[in-house]
């Protein structure tokens, strides 16, 4: 038996991890090696009822890579990030109406950065309606394809940017906002993601735009229709909140959404991310 109790929560991604509490998070020496395997195994990992405070989940993160400290500042502690729609918890709330619709995190970043390695969320208030999270496995997705679609799509880049995930759902920008997301580089990254672990996965989601040499509209079609795809059902796991449950994905490994909640709701996740040493090839 491994380190850790885990049972699979779907047969494509997720798997719930029991008999681990906080204590164990901030002491277990073996345990960051231990989810890190677990992640590349199963995409997500959910703690149920865990209850962890911000300073342990950071210590924790620690130990699975460099914590990212771009969006520090929100929060009085380093290296968690609140997630939520109300204003007065986050300035940049607007942001996030856009995890709405399914995204990798990270395909835009502010230089070259590699997209994030894993994601920890713990939930400090969830909402009355709404508000799960689903989670897609982008390497099931590549498996999915045929033969034929695996060599046409192999060849394929896409330019991913700030401005297409954030017009999805902010349809009329003010010229400052549009300044605001154009400012940031758009970014071409390969359709099919060959990871160093030689798996192969879709980049896919809200910043992908269009794709490079195709027709605008026929690409966007076929951008649409592999997310299509890569989202079934049964290549999905949704997280129904409850407070106190922390759940780490596998950014490079799986899609994300937030199912849409009000505006006003009291959600409130402590977000904490740590950096990725992958580029996207
Ligand atoms: C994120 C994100 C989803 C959620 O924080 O990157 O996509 O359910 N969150 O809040
Ligand atoms: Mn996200």
């Amino acid at each position: 038996m491994g380190l850790l109790t885990m049972n699979k929560l779907t047969g494509a991604v997720g798997a719930e991890v029991t008999g681990v509490d906080p204590d164990r998070l901030a002491t277990d020496e073996l345990l960051g090696e231990a989810v890190l395997e677990a992640l590349e195994d199963n995409g997500v990992l959910v703690f149920p009822d865990l209850n962890v405070d911000p300073e342990t989940q950071v210590a924790f993160c620690r130990r699975l890579g460099g914590i990212d400290h771009s969006s520090d500042g929100h929060h009085p502690i380093a290296g968690i990030y609140p997630v939520t729609l109300d204003k007065s918890k986050n300035s940049s709330a607007a942001y996030l109406l856009a995890t709405f619709d399914w995204h990798i995190d990270g395909c835009t970043p502010t230089r070259d950065e590699c997209p994030q390695k894993a994601t920890a969320l713990s939930a400090l208030h969830v909402a009355d309606e709404g508000g799960d999270t689903e989670f897609a496995n982008s390497y099931a997705a590549y498996e999915a394809l045929d033969d034929t679609e695996k060599r046409r799509l192999g060849s394929l880049r896409v330019v991913h940017s700030l401005e297409a995930s954030q017009r999805r759902v902010h349809p009329d920008p003010s010229p400052e906002e549009l300044a605001r997301w154009r400012a940031r580089p758009v970014h071409e990254h390969p359709l099919v993601w060959t990871h160093r672990s030689g798996r192969r996965s879709l980049v896919l989601g809200a910043s992908a735009d269009h794709v490079v040499g195709m027709d605008l509209e026929e690409g966007r079609a076929l951008l649409a229709d592999l997310l299509d795809r890569a989202t079934e059902p049964e290549l999905v796991y949704r997280h129904r909140w409850s407070v106190g449950d922390m759940v780490i994905w596998d950014n490079r490994g799986v899609l994300h959404r937030a199912a849409p909640y009000a505006p006003d709701s009291p959600r409130l996740m402590l977000r904490t991310t740590v950096l990725g040493d992958e580029p996207i090839r």
